[in-house]
This record gives C-alpha cells, structure tokens and sequence, in this order.
C-alpha cells in the first residue's frame, strides 16, 4: 500500500498497463546503447577514477575508492610477524566460503590435496547466499554453448578473455550436472524438464533457477558437502596479507582473528583467493545488493603480492535495486522480475525501454530516465521507476508470482506492499565487480606462481560487464577449476623460505611514489558508523 505521494503516477501506471502490456519494446541500437552508457552510466563518470601510482597496474584507473585500498598500508609490518612457525600447513589455503571457495575446495579435497578454508565471516555469509535470478548453461536443444558464447561476449562488450568465456560456457551443462548431483534443487516441470527463462541480453531461454533463492539454495548444497567431506573451515578469520616463498611465489597467508585480533600463519603449498566482490565499497555512494564482507580484499591480497588486474574500472550496476521503501533501499529485485514479463515504467506510465537490454544498459536508462528526463518518481531517497509487477499475472496467471518469485513478494509483503497488485519502485544499485585479479585457464593469476583465484575476485571472464546468471556459474566453473589446478600444483610444489619482503617493499613504494595515506586494508568490513560533525 503505497502512500499518498504516490497515488497520482500510480494512477497512470494503472491505467496504462493493458496497453503497455500489450506493446512490444523496440531493442536499442548498438548506436543509442553507446550513446546512453557514455552519457550517464557510472563507469563513464572520468571524475569518480583515479590512475594507481603504484603496483603493477600503475597508471591505470581505478574508482577513487578502490584506489584508497589498493595503495594503503598494511595492517603488518613485515616483520612482525612470525613465519617459522605456522599454525597450519596444508596444501591448498582457500581465502573466501561463498560459492567459489566452497566449491574449489569440494574438488581439490577429491582431487587428494589437504584443503583448509579460512573465511572472514562465517562459510555460506556471502554474495552467492544472496543470489537470485539463476544460472545460466546451454543444455536445450535449441541452444548451444557456442550461442551463449556469442551472447555473453556481446553483452560484455567483446572484451571478455576469449579462453575463459569459453571455459564458461563449456563447461556449463557440466555444472548443472554437478549441482543437480550434489542436491541443488533446480525449477523442474511436471515431466522433470528444467524450466529455464531469459535474462537481459540471453537470445535463448536458459536460465535455470530455484525459485528466486537460487544462490541459497546452491550454497545449501555446497556446505553441506563441505562438511559432509570433513573439510576444515576456520571462520571468522580473515587473510590480511598474502605470504610468498624466496622465489616469489604463493605460500599461504597471515591470518587474524576478527574478534581477538589475534595473528596466525598458515603455510600452503598453493593458495586460491575466493573473496567475492565490493559493493560495500560503494563506489560512488550508490547503495548495494552485496553481503555485508564484500569489501574487495582479495583485490588488495593479490595486488600486493605483485598481481595484475583486469577491468578493475567496470562495475556492474543492476538496474533494479529497490528504491522504496527505504528499510530496503538497494537491496536486489531479480531480473528474473522482468523475465516473466514485468516491463520498466516511467512516472508517466510510459515504457520506456525493452525490459531485458543487457545490464548496463538497463541501468544507463534508468538513470536517464530519472536525473536527465525527469521522468522519475520522487520516492524520499532519490527517484525511481516503475516496475510493473502485476503484468506478471496476467500473462502467467494468478499465482505465477508466489510460485515463481516467492521472495520477492515476502520482501515487499512485509511494508505492506502486494507486488502481484501493486507495481515495485526501483533504482540502479552497485551489484557486481566485473574486474579482478587476471587469470590464466587454470585458474592460476597471470604473475604470481600458485597463486589462484575463483569468483568474482576474477577478471577477465566476463570482459566489461557481465549477463545474469553467469556469476552464480563462473563460481562453479572456475570454483572447481581452480581447486582441480591448485591441488594438482601443489603435489608439484615445495614451498621455500616463507617471506613477507613483498610488504615491505610496497610500503617503499608508497613511499617513494610521495603517497600519504593512513589507510589500512585490505577492507575486511564496512564502517557504518557517523563519524564526528558528520
Ligand atoms: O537479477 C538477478 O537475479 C541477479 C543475477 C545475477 O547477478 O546473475
């Protein structure tokens, strides 16, 4: 039930939904895509990027916020820390217990190696436990990984790494496959076919989902195997510093101990990072869909250690964050909304775009709708649009929506707001990092020996902004990937001296490159707090 200042544009809406429901969209051309994206999409905002002074990207730009982290000190010195001693020893440390983490670790255990994963927060408290739309994989008969090739290096600008997008859809049906074995409990119909839907820029129907609870209910699957196999997880532990061995190459990492603040050392023969994303970052003030630990540490882990990255300009905004109520503001509305045929409305109750254009074109459009054409709704946190939720039924019939998208309507449900009567106000929120540590097919980053990296950590898979329903299956693909190489570096591998000269030699160059700075990272948590005569 919305309030009065809404009562006039909802009217609108109202009466123009037959009539929208019924118009088809004109797709924007390769033309109008460009123009919208440099006019007002946020990665083309050249004020809110910095070129790094130091690392291995020096010179390239990065959001100032990003950059803060990436040339901050240490919380260590280097040596203040014990390494003759390690806490633990294993084969493979995994840093990260969301989807990738947990899966890496599922194949390199099988794979014979030692595993241990240390996450900050608790295994499962991650970005994959908030993901909702699907996964995507070619596995119909009229589809093929070759067609989800083309889709997906379209939609991300044709600059993803050819090698790795084609891993990803490859690879695809096989993790379905491996899901659906391991219990994930994938949308079936009567005769047990997969149902599978479009998302933004998909030319075929192949997103496969649970409902709208997708990433938790493949994040059920993946502890539960994780415990059942008797792998350790250490939790409420972060990684704050990469250790390498005398020749420069990955061999385990400082450990503290988020409540006691406690350091501890963990020596590994190879390492992978799975730390997930950064919308807590929020870059550029927007709010976000993101886990309360996507802070980018794995960025800075890797970056420190001598790392390259990839993309780390581009930054994914999904167009459909919520923008009312407030209680909510940025929290996820699925694409999946508009799969099942919800279609974007202005505050005149016009539609202005084809629903399912690729994501960051979306997003572009919603704002300009909003901040360039007026034509947004005031909603007590900035503007939003119309997504009108009610047509979902009356294509699909009465239903469709607690069957389909149960949680989208429990979210509303609890401000009094029934979206299968009453259309939903939306507004882009910061959602996915598209760039990351550069990787080679194996998983292993391009520079730093055993080193691995899975997730959304990773650059490069995606190119410059990526499809739904490709992040929830490059967890599983690289996931597995990288645990299969890393156990199979590490029977290769005996680690040297371990060292922590890198840090030392970062701190030079902050140094030396005249940066003054009292920032520490990585990140590990957002500070909410009001600072003084804030
Ligand atoms: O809209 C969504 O459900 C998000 C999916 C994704 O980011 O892949």
């Amino acid at each position: 039930m919305y309030s009065e200042q809404f009562q006039k544009s909802l009217a609108l809406v109202e009466a123009a939904r037959e009539k929208n429901l019924a118009m088809e969209p004109e797709r924007m051309t390769a033309e109008q895509k460009e123009q919208v994206l440099s006019a007002v999409h946020p990665d083309y905002r050249e004020d809110q990027f910095e070129a790094l002074k130091i690392g291995p990207n020096a010179g390239d730009r990065v959001p100032h916020e990003l950059a803060d982290m990436l040339q901050a000190h240490s919380r260590i010195t280097a040596d203040s820390v014990d390494l003759s001693k390690p806490d633990y020893d294993i084969d493979v440390l995994i840093i990260g217990g969301g989807g990738a983490g947990t899966a890496a670790a599922i194949e390199a255990h099988r794979a014979g190696a030692s595993v241990m994963i240390v996450t900050k927060l608790r295994m499962g408290d991650a970005n994959t436990m908030m993901a909702e739309g699907g996964i995507q994989a070619a596995d119909k008969p009229n589809d093929s990984p070759a067609i989800h090739f083309v889709d997906a290096f379209g939609g991300g600008h044709f600059a993803a790494k050819r090698e790795l997008l084609a891993k990803l859809v490859c690879d695809a049906p096989e993790a379905i496959a491996w899901l659906s074995d391991l219990g994930v409990e994938f949308d079936k119909d009567e005769d047990g076919t997969m149902i599978t839907t479009h998302g933004g820029g998909t030319s075929r129907k192949r997103m496969h989902a649970a409902k709208d609870y997708s990433g938790a209910e493949i994040m059920r699957t993946l502890r539960d195997e994780v415990l059942n196999l008797g792998i350790p997880v250490v939790d409420f532990t972060s990684a704050i510093e990469l250790i390498l061995d005398d020749r420069g190459n990955a061999a385990g990492a400082v450990l503290m101990n988020m409540e006691t603040k406690d350091l501890l050392v963990a020596r590994a023969k190879t390492v992978i990072i799975a730390t997930g994303g950064a919308g807590r970052m929020h870059y550029q003030g927007f709010p976000t869909s993101n886990h309360y630990g996507a802070t980018a540490d794995g960025l800075v882990l890797g970056y420190r250690a001598g790392a390259k990255l990839l993309y780390a300009e581009t930054l994914q905004y999904h167009p459909t964050g919520v923008a009312y109520p407030s209680q909510i503001f940025g929290a996820l509305v699925t694409e999946k909304v508009r799969s099942l045929g919800a279609k974007l409305v202005n505050k005149n109750g016009e539609v202005f775009m084809h629903p399912l254009e690729t994501r960051d074109v979306t997003a572009a459009s919603v704002i300009r709708e909003c901040n360039e054409r007026g034509n947004g709704v005031e909603t007590g946190n900035g503007e939003g649009i119309w997504l009108d939720t009610p047509m979902i039924e009356m294509i699909g019939g009465e239903g469709t929506i607690e069957k389909r998208i149960p949680a989208m309507m429990r979210m509303f449900a609890k401000y009094g707001i029934d979206i299968r009567r009453e259309p939903i106000l939306i507004y882009p929120t910061l959602h996915y990092q598209n760039g990351g540590l550069d990787i080679n097919v194996n998983g292993e980053t391009t520079n730093v020996k055993n080193l691995f990296v899975a997730g959304e950590a990773v650059g490069g898979i995606h190119g410059k902004n990526r499809l739904m329903g490709n992040s929830l299956l490059d967890i599983i693909v690289f996931g597995r990937n990288a645990g299969v190489h890393a156990a199979e570096a590490a029977k290769e591998t005996e680690p040297g001296a371990l060292t922590l000269d890198h840090v030392a030699a970062f701190e030079k160059e902050i140094a030396d490159a005249g940066i003054e700075t009292t920032a520490v990272s990585p990140k590990l948590l957002p500070n909410y707090t009001k600072q003084p005569n804030i």
